[in-house]
């Protein structure tokens, strides 16, 4: 049932696009290979093949939000035989309590539904989902009454682009994600998901820290094969002196040293079982040691601690809760 008339749909949102500006909109793009521009202006790259949180209200699926809480979630994969790129392949968006997904086949459902070519533009309580091909682009989008916008690009089939509008009154609301939290301060746009800033660790390391902690598991969504990037990474310390690159092993010792060791003692053959790398997870918490040692040993600690914290997550998400005697061991006082 279309509840409203697109003349109707239209007028409003021509009207809020007066009174409100969305000249002060947020727009967040995730596009290329991919990159991410975050409302903060900030860049960031990472080339894992996982469902990612794109932007989201932070209290989005608790009854604490102020506007109408919203997720929008990213699901990148790799094209057939290039493993060192990733694009976007589907968008699924949780607007109130709809939910839009679109993917880089030409698909749409709405609340579940599925959207025939021939029922767009689709109209249903103030929003809206269309297909616009123009000047050889071919976008999807979804679009509500008041400014929020998500487009997909699929021009390039499978190398689809993603931007996320969303209007003024979100900002400094409290906003998750990939986009950053929007409070003007580009500095705290390199934080993982429980607000650990790495912005001092050098950039795939800490690209790849900030979005796997942004890994968000969603039926719908998610690969058999998602991979994350810091477990997959042939990262090399490169930029330790010889003694600092012992410290950076030392560390990192998952094999050996004890509290280490002991923690995830039961999680890792549970870990190898789902097919996870962990042995991956040496080499790039010895990287992210080394790229921090730059700005002191207090960031090189960071880097290395929240790796371990990565780990730790894995180990959670997979059903097999580390013992948590490694942070203080090791002195990951921040990850308290
Ligand atoms: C990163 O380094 C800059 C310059 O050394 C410093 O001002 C800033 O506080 C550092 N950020 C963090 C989170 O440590």
């Amino acid at each position: 049932m279309r509840a409203w008339g697109s003349n109707a749909f239209l007028l409003l949102f021509v009207f809020a696009r007066t009174v409100y500006g969305f000249g002060g909109g947020c727009e967040c793009k995730a596009t290329g290979d991919p990159h991410y521009h975050t409302c903060d202006g900030v860049t960031l790259q990472y080339q894992g093949a996982c469902a990612y949180n794109l932007a989201s209200t932070c209290s989005h699926g608790s009854k604490d939000d102020r506007f109408i809480g919203f997720r929008i979630l990213i699901k990148n994969k790799h094209p057939i035989n290039q493993e060192d790129v990733s694009y976007a392949r589907a968008v699924k968006v949780d607007f109130g309590k709809r939910t839009i997904y679109m993917d880089t086949a030409g698909n749409f459902k709405v609340d579940g539904q599925v959207i025939h070519d021939g029922d767009l533009p689709y109209e249903s309580k103030r929003i809206i989902v269309n297909k616009h091909s123009e000047g050889g682009m071919e976008r999807l989008v979804f679009m509500t009454d008041l400014g929020f916008k998500v487009t997909l690009d699929i021009t390039r089939n499978e190398r689809g682009d993603v931007i996320a509008d969303i209007p003024p009154w979100y900002k400094n609301a409290g906003l998750c994600g990939l986009c950053g939290n929007w409070n003007d301060n580009p500095h705290d746009d390199y934080a993982t998901k429980d607000g650990t800033i790495v912005e001092n660790l050098s950039q795939p390391i800490r690209d790849a820290l900030i979005a796997d902690s942004l890994h968000q598991h969603d039926p719908e969504l998610d690969l058999q094969e998602c991979e994350e990037t810091l477990a997959n990474s042939p990262y090399t310390a490169n930029t330790c002196t010889d003694d600092q690159l012992q410290q950076a092993q030392k560390m990192c010792d998952l094999d050996n040293r004890k509290p280490l060791k002991k923690s995830f003692k039961s999680c890792r053959p549970v870990l190898e079982e789902d097919g996870i790398n962990y042995g991956g997870y040496i080499g790039a918490c010895e990287y992210a040691y080394c790229s921090g040692i730059g700005h002191g040993k207090s960031t090189a600690n960071l880097g290395a601690c929240t790796v371990l914290k990565s780990l730790s997550d894995q180990c959670t998400e997979h059903g097999s809760k580390a013992k948590k005697k490694w942070k203080k061991k090791l002195k990951c006082f921040h990850l308290f």
